[in-house]
């Protein structure tokens, strides 16, 4: 048998994301994104976010079929984001899903998205290695993954105990009035910042957990923010970026190469908005190389969430011989790995 053409359908946030894959070679990767609606609101807004999943959804898999060059009828299974995510725009999708699945009489999947931003590598760098070891950092979570098989057995050893990575540059960005969403942009202004001009927090760094912290480091950066503007000096911006853009980043990838040593894996894959940071791509491949690790990392376009990743984790269960869900399946905001 051929490998699997999977379509997948991403609805977990604000990007609508179809992508087409055939095992592990991506044929579609479509993504129409409501971030510009979200952005004089500082945050997604559900509500928002729903409606345009709604609007987008039609148009992005036509666009999606014509990019890959294959009908609906070519499938051999559809998958989409469960959870976790937001409860609405989750809904959306899983209902756009079993619409089509139901039509075409196509066997349908319900994937973890935090799985799915891990399954995505294999779009890239081929098989993963049983077992690897994930750094998951987005807007909605941070999480350190123990994946002996990411079709079938993906294990949270740690994850953030208050804000998530992608949420605490979204939020500081907002503090240094950067616009949204901030981790683009301070990530571009902490270049021309010195990362070492202010020691902020590192939360949880020696406690001997596998979990994150990151909103005592966010507040840290805006009392020192409020500091210098009560004291009526400036505020140098860049070095407050790559300060704070450092701390996150030294911790993310201190606990990152912790797991690896303590699991005896010597593979560390990087997924997640967060992913696209050019800093901590650069500072996860100096820890990696001293300690003898292979790091993973998709291209940025990969990292954040898109459709390819969720077609990509059907394949990977329709490859694995994993029943599909039937139409049993619930929209999950919380749903755990
Ligand atoms: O994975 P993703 O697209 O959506 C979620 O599942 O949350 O991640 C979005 C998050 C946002 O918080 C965004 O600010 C952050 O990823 N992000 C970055 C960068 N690009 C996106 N954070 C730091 N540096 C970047 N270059
Ligand atoms: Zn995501």
């Amino acid at each position: 048998m051929s490998e699997p053409l999977v379509l997948g359908i991403e609805t977990s946030c604000d990007e609508t994301g179809i992508g087409i894959v055939q095992g592990h070679t991506l044929l579609a990767d479509t993504v129409a994104s409501s971030v510009d609606l979200h952005a004089r609101f500082g945050g997604v807004v559900p509500e928002v976010a729903s409606r345009a999943h709604l609007e987008a959804m039609t148009p992005t898999i036509e666009r999606a079929l014509k990019t890959a060059g294959v009908t609906l009828d070519d499938l051999d299974a559809i998958a989409v984001t469960a959870g976790p995510g937001l409860a609405g725009t989750l809904m959306v999708g899983v209902a756009a899903a079993k619409a089509y699945a139901l039509a075409l009489g196509k066997p349908l999947y319900g994937v973890n998205h935090l799985a799915a931003h891990v399954a995505v590598d294999q779009l890239e760098h081929g098989p993963l290695p049983k077992p690897c070891v994930s750094l998951l950092v987005s807007g909605g979570h941070s999480s350190l993954l123990l994946v002996p098989d990411v079709a079938t057995d993906v294990r949270s050893l740690g994850s953030t105990v208050d804000d998530a990575a992608g949420e605490a540059f979204d939020k500081v960005a907002r503090v240094l009035d950067l616009g949204f969403p901030g981790g683009p942009i301070i990530d571009r202004t902490a270049r021309s910042g010195d990362p070492a001009a202010i020691t902020f927090p590192r939360g949880k760094l020696d406690d001997g957990t596998y979990d994150f912290s990151f909103s005592g480091l966010k507040s840290a950066v805006a009392r020192w923010v409020e500091a210098k503007e009560r004291a009526g000096e400036p505020v140098p911006i860049a070095d407050v970026a790559a300060s704070f853009q450092e701390a996150v980043v030294d911790v993310l990838t201190r606990k990152a190469v912790a797991v690896c040593k303590a699991h005896d894996v010597d593979h560390l894959q990087i997924g997640g908005g967060v992913a696209a940071n050019s800093r901590l791509r650069e500072m996860a491949k100096q820890r990696c190389d001293k300690a003898g690790i292979r790091l993973r990392v998709p291209r940025p376009g990969l990292c954040t969430d898109n459709g390819a990743m969720v077609a990509a984790l059907g394949a990977e269960l329709v490859a694995s011989g994993v029943h599909d869900s039937r139409l049993d399946i619930p929209a999950d905001s919380s749903l755990p790995v």
